[in-house]
Formats: structure tokens, C-alpha cells, sequence
């Protein structure tokens, strides 16, 4: 009965092919061919054949050591120039950059099948956003007047590192993302957790106290024990409260305070450190610190706690810092949707409220042409006294239509589906009807 079988010993090998397609050693120069720049690659790459998953090895372990050694000069220059913003700006993506290395390290070192969709755009968006950090870094130096000769040794080496991490980004494609990736599709969700708008905690006693107090601050004592507000077992983990209002009554009068009291590098089976920002308008540009992973920020509803700063270039901060969430503006400046600073730059502005102090224009140029034929700006479905569309640039997209749209949403942009209901965030995952 035991006789062999060709077929499926064929089969057995074209599987075993299929399984392992690009771990064989091709030529080197074949590899290169099919990378962003085929002259750096094959000057870089060992010139014995290899498999591209070896390549990309060599390639990160290389990208590692290039990093490593880019911030050492940054702390280098700072020290000699303290007071350059723009070396600070490259220290803070230099050190962004290693973080994002790593984390492709574990990928990259551990396996070479093709990984799933989500896995697979987290590793190409990490490595992508080292490339446009080190253009970031770029170009906050090169605008600098020529006279500080010490920086030219860093862009020196930014240029070489730019050329190694887009290899990286080439390799990394060939070796672990399938040509056609497709996401996996889910139900249409709106997560609205016990009841809409309703978060559900969990937490411990002592913080629950506290954040009984803070939430019905505005109550007489003996009323707060009937306003219990929504507390389960498997809702957010709460571990530390702190509270912001204006009048100093809590712990902290500003929201930058409040988050560098959140503990560093935490992990989310600690629980979230929660903020809660009492009504109020909060004038400042708020950053979250790379070492801040697990905050939750709870305001007192739409309208009631307005975060709002303006930042811009002209107040001398570079474009890297200046580039942050801005939430409101000061209704005496003149204000935009958004202006093109980088190629490809991309804002939408979709069911939203557009008050009265945004010009009518809504999109501005950054300096003259620049990156106007790359930009997308686009509208849908917004609301308020600043929503006509009728004066717009016209060299924006303008208005897009429903299906456009939706490719916007937190469950396609973000693939929110994929991550946001074990936080037990309410959202909405596709647009509002
Ligand atoms: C990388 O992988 C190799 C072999 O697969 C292993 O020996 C090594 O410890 C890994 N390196 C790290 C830093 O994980
Ligand atoms: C924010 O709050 C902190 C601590 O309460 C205080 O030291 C700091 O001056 C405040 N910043 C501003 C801009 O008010
Ligand atoms: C968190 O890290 C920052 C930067 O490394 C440090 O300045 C700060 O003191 C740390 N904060 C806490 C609460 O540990
Ligand atoms: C907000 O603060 C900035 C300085 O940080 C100041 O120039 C601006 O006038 C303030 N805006 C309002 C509305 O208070
Ligand atoms: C927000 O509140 C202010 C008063 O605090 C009110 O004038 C304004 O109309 C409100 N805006 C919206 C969009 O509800
Ligand atoms: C955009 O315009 C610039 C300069 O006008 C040009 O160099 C670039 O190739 C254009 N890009 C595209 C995608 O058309
Ligand atoms: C536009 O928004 C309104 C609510 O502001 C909603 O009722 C309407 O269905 C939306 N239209 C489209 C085409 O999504
Ligand atoms: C929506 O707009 C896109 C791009 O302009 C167009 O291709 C598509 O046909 C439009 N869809 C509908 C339903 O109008
Ligand atoms: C949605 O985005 C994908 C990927 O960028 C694109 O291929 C597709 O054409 C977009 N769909 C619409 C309707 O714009």
C-alpha cells in the first residue's frame, strides 16, 4: 500500500517553493534591479549571492549602527551649538528613528514569511516615517543660514543614511509584504461601549473616589453618591487620576503639567494614566512625550474643555515643532485648513465644524508653486459658518464625495477596527450618518 505517489511528492515541492520563495541566494545584482536605487544597492550589499532576507538583515544591522552613530554627532553638535532649535528637532527624530529600527528589528530578525496586512503596513509606516524623519531633520538644517559649518557634517551624513534606509524600505517589501495585500474586510462598527459616548472604567477604589470628586466637583457632596458614574470590570484599566482646572483646585492648572506627571514607558496591562480637564479654555500646544504610551485624556464634553494654541513659524519655532495638533486660533489672526510644507502633504476635512474665523480661501500656499501639484486637500460633509466651499483654492481637491470619504474613516485610515475595541474607546468606525 506504501508506493510513492509523484503527484504529491510534486506537490509537495512546489509548496515548499511557494513557502520559501525569495529565501534562496539570487545574484546580488538581480536583487538590486528591483530596489529604489540599483547603484547604491549593489555598492552596498556583500557581493556574494544571498537571499534577500539575508540583504535586509545586513541592511538593518547596518541602518542601526548608521543611527547609533547619527545621534552621537547630533548630541555632539548640540553641545558645541546649545541653542540651535533645529539640532534639537533632529535629536528628537534621531532618537524616534532608533525606536522604529527596533521595533522592525523583532520582525525582521525573526522571520521570513510574508506577514499579515496589519503587521505588515505597521512595518512599512515605521520604516517610511524614518525616511521622512531624516528629511525632517534635513530640512530644518539646510534652512539655516550656511555660516554654521559644523552642521554640513551632519546633512553629509544624512544624505548617505537617507539612501540606506530606502534600501531597508525596498528590501523589506521584497522580503515580507505579498504584492497583493489585501485587508481583511470587517463589519461596519460603531463602538459606543455601555451606552453612547459612555467609557467604562475600571479602576481602583481610591481613584474612583477621586474621580467621583473631580467629575461631580460642581455638586454638593451629598449628592455625588447617587451620580455614580459607570464603572464595570472589563471596562478601561485606570491606574493613577489626576485632575486640570484653571483655578488651581486640582492638581494641575495647565495640561502639559499633567502629562509629564504620567509615568514613562509603561505598559497597557498597567492601565491608562487618566487626565481629566475640567471645563475651561486650555491655551497651549499639547505634545504627548514618545515615553508617555498610555494616556487618557477626559475633557467635560464638546465645547466645555477647547484645547487651543498657535505655534507657528513665524513665532520662531522651527517647522518641525511647529507642526503639531492645532485645535482652535485665535479669531484676530487669519487662519487655514491648511498649508502644503512637505510634497505629498494631505489634509481632509470631513463632517466637521469650520467656524467663522477660517478664510474663505481655506487652503494657502506655503511659498509660491511649492508642492501644490502634490497636495490633497479635500472637503465632505462639514458644518458651521466657515464650511462654504464656494472661494476655496482651486488648486485644492475640493470637495470629494461619500465613497472618496470613506476612505478617511478611523476603520479605513486608522484600521481602527483592528485596535481600538480592547481599549474600549467609544468611536465611530465609518462616517457619521
Ligand atoms: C537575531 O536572530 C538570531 C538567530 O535567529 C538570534 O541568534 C539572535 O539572538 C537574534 N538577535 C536579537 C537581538 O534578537
Ligand atoms: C503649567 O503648570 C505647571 C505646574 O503646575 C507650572 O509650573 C507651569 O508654569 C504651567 N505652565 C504654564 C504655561 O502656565
Ligand atoms: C520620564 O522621562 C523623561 C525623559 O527621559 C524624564 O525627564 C522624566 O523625569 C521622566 N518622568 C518620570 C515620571 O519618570
Ligand atoms: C496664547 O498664548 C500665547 C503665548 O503662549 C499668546 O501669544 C496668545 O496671545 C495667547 N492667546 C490667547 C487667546 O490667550
Ligand atoms: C460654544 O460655546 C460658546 C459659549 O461658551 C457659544 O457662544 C458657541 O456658540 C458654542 N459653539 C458651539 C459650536 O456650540
Ligand atoms: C511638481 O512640480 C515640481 C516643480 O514644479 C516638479 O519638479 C515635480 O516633478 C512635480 N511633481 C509631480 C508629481 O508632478
Ligand atoms: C452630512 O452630515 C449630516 C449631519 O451633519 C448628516 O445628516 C448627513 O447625512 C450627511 N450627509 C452625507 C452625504 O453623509
Ligand atoms: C466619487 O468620486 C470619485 C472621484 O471623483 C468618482 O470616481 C466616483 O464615481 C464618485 N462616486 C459617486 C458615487 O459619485
Ligand atoms: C481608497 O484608497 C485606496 C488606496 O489608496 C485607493 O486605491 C482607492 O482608489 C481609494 N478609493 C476611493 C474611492 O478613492
Amino acid at each position: 500500500m506504501v508506493s510513492s505517489n509523484p503527484i504529491s511528492l510534486l506537490t509537495f515541492l512546489t509548496l515548499l517553493f511557494l513557502l520559501s520563495p525569495s529565501s534562496s541566494a539570487a545574484p546580488t545584482a538581480d536583487i538590486c534591479q528591483s530596489t529604489t536605487s540599483p547603484p547604491f544597492c549593489n555598492s552596498f550589499l556583500p557581493k556574494s549571492p544571498d537571499s534577500i532576507h539575508s540583504h535586509c538583515r545586513f541592511t538593518l544591522h547596518q541602518a542601526l549602527a548608521h543611527a547609533r552613530t547619527f545621534l552621537s554627532l547630533v548630541n555632539a553638535q548640540l553641545n558645541l551649538l546649545p541653542s540651535l532649535s533645529a539640532l534639537h528637532d533632529c535629536r528628537c527624530l534621531a532618537e524616534a528613528n532608533l525606536d522604529f529600527l527596533f521595533q522592525t528589528f523583532s520582525i525582521v530578525n525573526s522571520t521570513t514569511t510574508t506577514l499579515p496586512y496589519y503587521d505588515a503596513h505597521e512595518m512599512l509606516s515605521l520604516i517610511s516615517a524614518i525616511i521622512t524623519n531624516v528629511d525632517t531633520c534635513y530640512e530644518g538644517l539646510a534652512s539655516l543660514n550656511s555660516a554654521v559649518g559644523l552642521v554640513d557634517k551632519v546633512l553629509e551624513a544624512i544624505s548617505f543614511d537617507k539612501k540606506l534606509y530606502s534600501l531597508y524600505l525596498s528590501l523589506f517589501k521584497m522580503g515580507w509584504v505579498s504584492k497583493d495585500l489585501k485587508a481583511p474586510t470587517f463589519p461596519k462598527m460603531n463602538h459606543f461601549g455601555a451606552g453612547k459616548g459612555q467609557l467604562k472604567l475600571k479602576m481602583s477604589p481610591k481613584d474612583r473616589a477621586y474621580y467621583e470628586r473631580l467629575v461631580h466637583r460642581n455638586k454638593p457632596p451629598g449628592a455625588r453618591r447617587l451620580l455614580q458614574t459607570n464603572y464595570q470590570d472589563d471596562g478601561i484599566v485606570v491606574n493613577g487620576i489626576v485632575g486640570v482646572d484653571q483655578n488651581g483646585m486640582y492638581d494641575f492648572t495647565n495640561i502639559t503639567a499633567a502629562i509629564a506627571a504620567a509615568p514613562n514607558k509603561t505598559t497597557v496591562a498597567k492601565g491608562y494614566f487618566l487626565i481629566f480637564v475640567a471645563a475651561g479654555i486650555y491655551n497651549e500646544t499639547v505634545l504627548v512625550p514618545k515615553e508617555k504610551r498610555y494616556v487618557l485624556l477626559i475633557g467635560e464634553g464638546n465645547n466645555q474643555t477647547i484645547i487651543t494654541g498657535n505655534k507657528n513659524v513665524v513665532d520662531g519655532s522651527t517647522t518641525f515643532n511647529s507642526a503639531t495638533v492645532e485645535l482652535a486660533a485665535s479669531p484676530a489672526t487669519k487662519s487655514y485648513l491648511g498649508r502644503p510644507w512637505k510634497q505629498y502633504s494631505r489634509t481632509v476635512y470631513m463632517q466637521s465644524f469650520i467656524d467663522s474665523f477660517i478664510d474663505p480661501v481655506g487652503w494657502k500656499e506655503w511659498d509660491g508653486t511649492l508642492n501644490l501639484n502634490t497636495s490633497y486637500y479635500a472637503e465632505f460633509n462639514n458644518s458651521g459658518p466657515g464650511c462654504d466651499t464656494s472661494q476655496r483654492a482651486s488648486w485644492a481637491v475640493g470637495v470629494i464625495n461619500a465613497t472618496v470619504a470613506s476612505n478617511f474613516t478611523v476603520s479605513q485610515l486608522l484600521a481602527g477596527d483592528k485596535w481600538l475595541p480592547p481599549t474600549e474607546v467609544p468611536y465611530t468606525g465609518g462616517l457619521i450618518s
